[in-house]
This record gives C-alpha cells, structure tokens and sequence, in this order.
C-alpha cells in the first residue's frame, strides 16, 4: 500500500541570509526535518528569531530553500501549483486601511481565483464564518486587532484551501478573541483541514494542537504530539471533594499497604484564562456580546447618560 502524501514534508531544510556586503551569512533554519500529517493541527515553536517565520515562508514558496526539499502535498513548494492549497495569515499583517472588510476578502478571493459565479457567496460566507458579518462594511482601518485578525483568517480561507498557515493569529488578541480563534482552528481540523500555526501562547498551543516542533536558532530540539510530551504517563491525578486531614492520613496508609505513594495533596487551581472568559462578555454567549465586533454599538441619536 503506497504511504500517504504528507500535507508538509521538510527534508533537510537549511536557509541563509546574507547579512554584511562582505557575505557573512546567518543560519536561519539548520538542516531541518519535518513532516505534517494532513488533517492535523501542528504547531510550530521556538522562541524570537528562531525561523519560524522563514520556516513557513520557505513552505510557501515566498522564500527559497538554500538547501533542502520542501513540499506541499508532495509539490515542490516553489510551485505555483503548491500554492493553490495554501491559505496564509502573516505574521503582523498588513492590509489596506481604506478597504471594507468585504473589499479586501473579496480581493484576494479574486487574487486566489475563486470563480465569479460563486464569489459573493463565497466572500459573504468566510465573512460569516469568522464572525465579522456586522462589521463587513467598514474600513479595516478601524478595525481592533482581533477584528484584523479574523478577516485575516478570511482572506486565508476564502479559496478553500486543504493547509491554512496562521504566523501568530493570536499577537496582541485579548483572551477571548485568542479562544475564538482556537475555537475556529478546531472547527477547519473537523472539516480535514491541516493546520500549521506558531505562537508564542503555549497554553494555547497546547489545547489546539496534535503535534509540535521546538525549534532554537533554525534547528529542531523536540517534535512530538503533545500528549507524548507533556502527558505524564507515571503519574495519575484523582480529583476528589475536599478531604479531612485524618482521612488524607488513611488513604496514604491504605495506599501504602499496596504499594502506592501519595505524591502529593493540592487544592487544584482553574486557569487564569478559564477565569477570564467565564466573567468577560463572550459572542453568541448568554449575556454576551457579538463577537468584539460592534458589541459596544449605541445609536448615533443615543446621547451618554450622566
Ligand atoms: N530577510 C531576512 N534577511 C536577513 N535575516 C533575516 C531575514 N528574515 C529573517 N532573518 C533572520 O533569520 C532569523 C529567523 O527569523 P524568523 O523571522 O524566521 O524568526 P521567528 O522564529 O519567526 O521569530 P519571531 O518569533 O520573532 O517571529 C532571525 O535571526 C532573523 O533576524
Ligand atoms: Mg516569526
């Protein structure tokens, strides 16, 4: 039986940049070695300056290799052909602030070449899915961040791709437009979309993603899927209602009648973030608001009151 086509396979992927007039170079990506699944979320680590950002404009074709293989569903990613799967988000990206959402979705739909018969439909239909249906019609340059980040994400997905790469879709997003987008990045892995992302938002990174990479200066030190790096296979957790300290003290001595130890005995903690969301007003939520998205609106006529 032949062996699946990867969505992404990186064989021995080195890049170089000239950085002085006298050639001294700077290693961005070291002989790296990567596959991704299709159908997977992956996520694509490492701190500033570690070549992530060059790692996936090399998978775009934006970059070329200096050395290595890269490719695209089994397409060389220098292709014009590999480029037709991909839908992108750039790190910090730039859009044109006179441009209603809808304009610029409807831009790059073009750019993309969705067909005329069906891109009204399908522009109003990405615009719907990010949640950004109210705020299509005004400029992007009044957009908040979150906003931005979300028409991004519809502009990347308006041809329909099979690979999405989002380059830090969460900079500078607030929690709960930060959820919101985990939330979309697990709806396209149910729709088969492979998903490539890099955050710096490990929290993040962990609930959404099947697999990581860790890269430093270019080079890859971990890979894995999650569950096998941070799960802790020799240790188990039992949450249980508050104990007394002389029941604590029996159940040590029963476990150590059997041989277990109790490890030890803390007062679990919710995440910051679960706090967070669940006091903040969440779209389509009880008591919500629409998507950080004209949430706050008031008519033009609606003076403030004293
Ligand atoms: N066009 C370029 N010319 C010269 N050096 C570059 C260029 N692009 C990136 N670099 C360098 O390559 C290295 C990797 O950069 P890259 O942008 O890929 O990092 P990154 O992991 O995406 O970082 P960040 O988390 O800050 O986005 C850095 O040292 C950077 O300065
Ligand atoms: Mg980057």
């Amino acid at each position: 039986m032949s062996q699946a086509v990867s969505a992404i396979s990186i064989k021995g992927l080195t890049k170089d940049f000239a950085v002085t007039l006298r050639g001294v170079k700077l290693r961005a990506v070291d002989a790296l070695n990567l596959e991704v699944a299709e159908g997977q979320v992956y996520g694509l680590l490492g701190p500033n300056g570690s070549g992530k950002s060059t790692t996936i404009k090399i998978i775009l074709g934006l970059l070329e290799a200096t050395v290595g293989d890269v490719r695209v569903f089994g397409v060389p990613s220098n292709k014009v052909e590999a480029r037709r799967n991909v839908g992108y988000l750039p790190e910090a990206p730039y859009f044109y602030r006179y441009l209603s959402g809808r304009e610029l979705v409807r831009f790059y739909a073009r750019v993309c070449g969705v067909p005329s018969a069906t891109l009204k439909a399908r522009v109003d239909e990405v615009i719907a899915w990010v949640g950004l249906s109210g705020a299509a019609d005004r400029r992007v340059g009044t957009y908040s961040k979150g906003m931005l980040q979300r028409i991004g994400l519809a502009q990347a997905l308006v041809h329909d791709p099979k690979l999405i790469v989002l380059d830090e879709p969460t900079a500078g997003v607030d929690p709960v437009g930060s959820a919101e987008m985990c939330e979309l990045i697990l709806k396209l892995k149910q729709q088969g979309k492979t998903v490539l992302i890099t955050s710096h938002l490990l929290a993040q990174i962990e609930d959404v993603c099947d697999r990581v990479a860790i890269l430093d200066r270019g080079k890859l030190i971990v890979e894995g899927s999650v569950n096998e790096l941070v799960g802790q296979r020799d240790r188990q957790a039992l949450i249980v209602d508050p104990l007394p300290a002389a029941d604590i003290e029996a159940l040590k001595g029963w476990l150590a009648e059997r041989g277990h130890a109790l490890n030890s005995v803390e007062q679990p903690r919710a995440r910051l973030d679960q706090l967070f969301l669940s006091k903040v007003s969440r779209p389509g939520r009880p008591g919500g608001a629409s998507a950080g998205v004209g949430s706050n609106e008031v008519p033009l006529d609606d003076k403030p009151k004293a």
